[in-house]
């Protein structure tokens, strides 16, 4: 048996740019969709793949999220008092239990591949989950429970591959597909932002990682990469060379919610979904479309 996943990794350090002014002084990972924010939504899926530890790579502005995962005695007490019984009992519901959460800081957003490496004392020697906060994702199960299920058949560094169209290929890493199922495929190749002829497949890298801990010194010997920043692909790379990866298409519909569009339509596919509102948003969107 391959040792277990037990600590997730959310790297919360970068700028949002994409989402300026809305993320100037707030987090992106605190945008929410309908009414939980986007960092809620990756710990949900971490929770139940049975993470037990969480770590947060923060930066500067991003207090409010460990403020998020703290208690709130002022709002629990007005609620109590209220009788807004149901709105307390959701609050504690989310609160992890007290030990469960470690913050570090990159003090520069320096890339994704940087900001993985200062979680690397918080991880130790065991493999972990990584989770990009900003991709969403609407899948039962959750797309990392559907990762963990083949680390635990092959013991390998594991990612999330996703189709796109071929035209939109050179904005994504891209892996090569070698023999397996969708639940479980042998990845050969991994290629940074390919052109449409230079891609070894439609499959793209999505946000949700199982990595072994060797990933920390293969990122602590790479220099900078494309924009200036240490990525994460490049050391990945050097991974798959020495370990090997396993390549799960998984079941289910990804957002990207660092992008305006993508943002939005997570919002819309949610809320049609939520039993309390959809039927009077329903009614919104179609007059909307209708102006
Ligand atoms: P993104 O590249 O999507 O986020 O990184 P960004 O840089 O904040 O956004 P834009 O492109 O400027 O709009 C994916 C995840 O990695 C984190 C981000 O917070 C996000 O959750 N990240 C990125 C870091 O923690 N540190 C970095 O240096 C870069």
């Amino acid at each position: 048996m391959p040792k277990r996943v037990r600590i997730a990794v959310f790297p919360v350090a970068g700028l949002g740019t994409r989402f300026l002014p809305a993320t100037k002084a707030m987090p992106k990972e605190m945008l929410p969709v309908v009414d939980r924010p986007l960092i809620q939504y990756a710990v949900d899926e971490a929770k139940e793949a049975g993470i037990e530890h969480f770590v947060f790579v923060t930066g500067r502005n991003k207090g409010v999220i460990e403020d998020h995962f703290d208690r709130q005695f002022e709002l629990e007490w007005t609620l109590e008092n209220r009788g807004k019984l149901e709105a307390l009992e959701k609050l504690r519901a989310d609160l992890p239990v007290a030990g469960q959460t470690s913050f570090t800081r990159q003090q520069e957003p320096l890339g994704l591949g940087h900001a993985v490496w200062c979680a690397r004392e918080m991880v130790g020697d065991e493999p972990f989950a990584l989770l990009l906060p900003d991709m969403l994702f609407k899948s039962t199960p959750g797309v990392l429970a559907q990762m963990i299920a083949a680390y635990e058949k092959t013991g390998k560094n594991v990612i999330a591959v996703e189709e796109v169209e071929m035209g939109e290929i050179s904005s994504y890493g891209v892996v090569g597909r070698g023999p397996g199922p969708d639940e479980g495929f042998e990845v050969t190749e991994m290629v940074e932002k390919p052109t449409p002829e230079d891609a070894p497949s439609n499959l793209i890298i999505s946000g949700r990682y199982v990595l072994q801990p060797e990933i920390f010194s293969l990122i602590s010997r790479q220099g900078k990469g494309i924009g200036g920043e240490i990525q994460i692909t490049d050391a990945m790379q050097k991974l798959l060379a020495d370990q090997g990866f396993t390549g799960v298409k998984y079941k289910g519909r990804s957002f990207d919610c660092g992008s305006k569009v993508g943002f939005l339509s997570a919002n819309i596919a949610y809320a049609l979904e939520r039993d309390d509102i959809s039927e009077e948003f329903l009614k919104e969107l179609k007059a909307s479309a209708l102006m």
